[in-house]
């Protein structure tokens, strides 16, 4: 059915294109209601995209919510059937805050339920990659599984932080991270070697799958790389294998997932447009035996979609204002990928040099992530304390060495810890960094977000500490001031838009191994 015509908006052609897709695979329509109780996302926080909820007390004084979810009211009201199959799809809308506002998004996914095997695994990726190629004109589809990722840490022993952390370095493909964290963590050369494999795995399955089977160990990885086998070979029949992508940088929560988990681009929109996975483990807390796997596709996304200006190659690098930036153009020029423009003395703000297929922005340091993160620039170079503090979603691809300096609890001198009968008062511009040093601890603490002159608020009475940067340690000193304990080493890092990688692949890859060989030297 043809459904480009005037009276439809591009939103309302695409939900009509993927419910006649579903429809014919035996998916029937399911339809819930916009509130439910909150504790049911309450209970499953960790599984839900976005933490903030609307809510308000409903007629009976139970504490209701807009949905932020569909899945969840799917799974709690699904039979529980192991020997056969339901096969919904759904059409809502869902509330959730993206950057502090909330907003009404409209959703259209698919769950399978009951007796899941390989064929309806294959099945249901075979839809996502319909889905996507119904949206939009380049797009692909990666998969990733939770059963490999867990085998591969089996034996490592490590408690649950630790594993938490070395698994975000793999989600950001930091691979300079994963080896300063596994010599911090006693972890065996072998099982370094491994993290960083399973971090840089990016490819065609069949590119994959003899890189996956070098590093399977354990009898968990050698099953799941036997399902992944078997997928592949169901995606091949179905004829839909070209443009799926191995990528173990997609990571779920490990409670609620334990198989295949996927995620879906299109080129030009800057974040996943389908997010899906196997969530047996969901049904497993609604006390049901069920499998389940699904997807849902984030239509609301489509409007991000924008033609590129330059040539598609083009890497857009935000560079931070001031000499950090400086220093690191210096780096990208003994590169090879210089703009000599950016040396005449002007107040613009964009430089291109087509013959190298690269364009300069200069943006304020604290933004740098964000440009990135939405996809206005491909690569940026931001302080890792900014990555610390906003932990965007990019890939964290070099660190380049420069703008070297230290993040410090520091006080005045003389000062005793303990000696105060209040919640230590910590100043800061970071306080997500200070209330995870903190925490970390076991202690509370209250926290002062200050934009500057972080050293004034213990002199004037205003905290007990400060946590921030020192880079000479000049500033503490004449405030008669000192380090009192040190928190983590900053630099900058190279990072990159996680999309922008998968499409513009072979020219982000060449500008960082060109800049890797440059700081090795
Ligand atoms: C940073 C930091 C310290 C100072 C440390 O401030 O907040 O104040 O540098 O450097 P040092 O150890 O070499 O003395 P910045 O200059 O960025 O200004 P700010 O006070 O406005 O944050």
């Amino acid at each position: 059915m043809d459904y480009s015509n005037d009276i439809l908006t591009k939103d309302e052609q695409a939900i009509m294109r993927l419910r006649t897709l579903y429809r014919q695979y035996g998916y029937t329509q399911y339809r819930t209601s916009r509130f439910e109780e909150y504790s049911l996302y309450a209970e499953n926080k960790a599984f839900l995209a976005s933490g903030d909820i609307i809510t308000f007390t409903g007629a009976n004084g139970k504490l209701m919510a807009l949905r932020p979810d569909v899945t969840l009211s799917i799974v709690k009201s699904s039979k529980d059937d192991s020997n056969n199959q339901t096969k919904l799809y759904y059409n809502e809308n869902v509330y959730r805050s993206d950057g502090g506002e909330f907003k009404e998004k409209m959703q259209v996914g698919l769950e399978c339920m009951g007796r899941i095997d390989v064929h309806s695994t294959g099945e249901v990726l075979m839809l996502a990659k319909r889905s996507l190629e119904s949206l939009g004109q380049r797009s692909c589809l990666d998969i990733s599984h939770m059963g490999f990722i867990n085998g591969v840490f089996l034996n490592a022993q490590l408690s649950p932080d630790r594993k938490k952390r070395l698994l975000r370095c793999i989600s950001e493909k930091n691979t300079s991270e994963i080896n300063k964290l596994c010599s911090e963590y006693g972890q065996s050369d072998e099982f370094r070697k491994r993290i960083i494999a399973l971090a840089e795995i990016y490819g065609p399955i069949d590119d994959a799958i003899p890189k996956l089977r070098g590093i399977s160990v354990s009898e968990e990885t050698g099953a799941a790389l036997r399902e992944l086998e078997s997928i592949r070979d169901v995606l091949w029949q179905l004829d839909a294998l070209q443009d799926v992508n191995l990528d173990f940088s997609i990571v779920n929560d490990i409670s609620y997932y334990s198989g295949v988990i996927f995620h879906g681009y299109i080129e030009g929109i800057p974040k996943a447009v389908l997010t899906g996975g196997r969530y047996d483990m969901l049904m497993q807390k609604f006390g049901k035996r069920s499998g389940a796997i699904g997807f849902a596709v984030y239509l609301d996304l489509l409007e991000r979609q924008s033609p590129s200006q330059v040539a598609p190659e083009t890497i857009n690098i935000a560079l931070p204002k001031g000499r950090l930036g400086e220093k690191a153009y210096s780096v990208f020029e003994s590169s090879g990928y210089g703009c000599p423009a950016i040396h005449e003395k002007s107040r613009r703000l964009v430089f291109e040099a087509t013959d190298k297929g690269v364009r300069y922005f200069w943006v304020k340091p604290s933004d740098v992530a964000i440009y990135v993160e939405r996809g206005a620039a491909d690569i940026g170079v931001v302080g890792k304390d900014i990555l610390l503090e906003s932990s965007p979603d990019v890939y964290e691809l070099l660190d380049l060495g420069i703008g070297k300096c230290r993040m410090c609890v520091a006080a005045e001198k003389g000062f005793q810890p303990g000696r105060h009968d209040h919640l230590l008062k910590v100043a800061t511009t970071f306080p997500n960094i200070a209330r995870d040093h903190y925490e970390r601890q076991g202690r509370d603490i209250d926290i002062i977000k200050l934009n500057g002159s972080i050293e004034l608020a213990p002199l004037l009475d205003l905290s007990d500490v400060i946590v921030d940067i020192v880079e000479t340690g000049k500033t503490l000193l004449e405030n008669n001031m000192e380090p009192i304990e040190d928190i983590v080493d900053i630099s900058a890092r190279l990072v990159a838009n996680k999309v922008s990688f998968k499409f513009n692949r072979a020219a982000i890859a060449g500008l960082c191994e060109a800049i890797a060989t440059r700081i090795e030297k």
